[in-house]
């Protein structure tokens, strides 16, 4: 069966669920976990279940379908979901409660032995690659009351055209590929989201231009390793493999060209793509960047360690210093262009000298945000069986080393904002204070300040008059 056949079949099912459910007001609740790829399918998720009648609620006492989006790329995720799902055993017995967890931790066998062994009552499993059948498996517990696992273990398709129910009305996620190739050795990403696959450039032109015609300005293009858009595809045809016969790849055949060309679409005002790798980070792409006027000149390049010998145990296929060439290449392109990244510390083998590395990096760099991580063992990862892990206690001295050194930088950066003029994409209300308007400079700095409300999903000019660690203050 094909992916436009098989959704098909899922759009009955979730007729006849939404039928089932007809007048009973059911409700809801979901809990996702992990990246924006993972926040992305649980907008899916909502999408399929508010097509079936169910309603959105915070409260799980209320709800009668409880959703867990799981993610596994660290360990602290596992204890999290375990405590969660021991909590409902209670409700699930009173309120009849539907209990399904899906997402990447559903990928992983060990998990999957836990929850049948501890968790007998969990009515759905589903993984990553099935993600589109949830209509199905909630029908066949509705109607049998039977367990579903629905998990399998494949390179991976690409559905289109399932509902979506997005969290935002002002920024979209649209992913534009799935799973990773690039097997870095501490990473277990590729293992539960199977091989890189693109969706076609058409699905996703479509997609934006939708979404730009339903007022979003903001587009965030979403894949492991974004600038690596339809290289499996052309390599691929290269081989006979897959034909190009409707064209479908004639006029976008990169990452660069999908950015000039959503770069066109009116109505979208700002596009920002995670994650880059910087191994593929071509001369295209750069200058793609640099063409497109709505393109953030703010750019996530995950560094990961600044030791070449750790990059090359880590399988990141860069050294510190194509790294350090890569940023200079792209300053010089790119007139003010901004980095954030991210780095893990305490990887097997790290030594002082290859911390002190990655120090150096950061110094030299000078990333507008870090997002930092402790190495976390992955079963099944190469990272999990090198003999010389490094003790807990230095794990947690080095990352207070690097947390140091990133405050000490933003906080410096951040005074270089004071009476600068930002253009703001005007999100909403501040969360903690009614009276003020909340929203983000290009480089992804949150700034408050007083405004009417009608100013809301408009990009405006605001002059920067106080700095905090986490937010700025400013004045129209
Ligand atoms: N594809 C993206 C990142 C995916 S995971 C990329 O390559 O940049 C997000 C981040 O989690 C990674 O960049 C890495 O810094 C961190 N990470 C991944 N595996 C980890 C592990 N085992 N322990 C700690 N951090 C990890
Ligand atoms: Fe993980 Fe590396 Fe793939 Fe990123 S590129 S998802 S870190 S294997
Ligand atoms: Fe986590 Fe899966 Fe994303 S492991 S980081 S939710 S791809």
């Amino acid at each position: 069966m094909d992916e436009i056949e098989e959704i098909k079949i899922q759009k009955q099912y979730i007729e006849k669920v939404a039928n089932l459910n007809e007048n009973k007001n059911l409700k809801y609740t979901i809990l996702t976990m992990g990246c924006q790829l993972n926040e992305n399918d649980s907008e899916k998720i909502c999408g399929m279940l508010e097509e079936m009648g169910y309603i959105k609620t915070e409260k799980i006492e209320e709800a009668n379908l409880a959703i867990f989006n799981t993610c596994c790329v660290r360990e602290n995720a596992e204890e999290r979901l375990f405590g969660k799902i021991g909590e409902l055993k209670n409700l699930k017995e009173k309120n009849n409660l539907i209990i399904a967890i899906g997402g990447c931790m559903m990928q992983e066998e060990h998990i999957l032995d836990k929850i049948k062994k501890s968790f007998s009552y969990v009515d759905i499993v589903f993984g990553t690659h099935t993600l589109h059948k949830l209509p199905e498996d909630i029908f066949k517990v509705l109607e049998s009351q039977k367990k579903i696992k629905d998990v399998i273990d494949i390179d991976g398709n690409v559905y289109e055209d399932l509902p979506i129910k997005r969290e935002s009305k002002i920024q979209a996620n649209v992913t534009i590929m799935y799973g990773c190739n690039n097997f870095c050795s501490y990473c277990i990403v590729p293992y539960v989201r199977g091989r890189e696959r693109s969706r076609k450039p058409k699905d996703i032109i479509k997609e934006v231009r939708e979404l730009a015609s339903q007022g979003y300005k903001e587009i965030m293009l979403l894949g492991q390793n974004v600038n690596s858009y339809l290289r499996s595809e052309m390599e691929a045809i290269k081989q006979g493999t897959l034909k190009n016969e409707d064209g479908d790849y004639k006029e976008i055949n990169s990452f660069a060209k999908l950015l000039r060309e959503i770069n066109k679409i009116d109505g979208i005002e700002r596009i920002r793509f995670i994650s880059p790798h910087p191994k593929d980070f071509t001369l295209d792409v750069i200058e793609a960047i640099a063409d497109c006027e709505k393109v953030c000149k703010f750019v996530h390049l995950p560094l990961q360690s600044g030791s070449t010998n750790l990059l090359k145990v880590m399988n990141r296929k860069y050294t510190k210093e194509q790294y350090l060439e890569l940023v200079e290449k792209m300053r010089e392109k790119i007139p003010n262009i901004k980095f954030s990244t991210d780095i893990i510390v305490g990887f097997a083998g790290e030594t002082e000298e290859d911390f002190e590395d990655t120090l150096d990096v950061v110094r030299k760099v000078n990333f507008e945000q870090v997002f930092m991580f402790i190495y976390s063992r992955r079963v099944g990862t190469p990272g999990d069986k090198m003999p010389n892990q490094i003790p807990e206690e230095i794990k947690h001295k080095r990352f207070d080393r690097l947390k140091e050194l990133v405050e000490k930088q933003i906080a410096e950066n951040n005074k270089e904002y004071i009476g600068t003029t930002q253009r703001i994409l005007v999100e909403g209300k501040s969360k903690n204070n009614e009276k003020m308007l909340t929203g983000r400079t290009e480089s992804n700095k949150v700034v408050v300040f007083e405004g009417d409300e009608n100013l809301i999903n408009s990009i405006i000019d605001i002059k920067i008059v106080e700095d905090h660690m986490w937010y700025f203050k400013g004045e129209i």
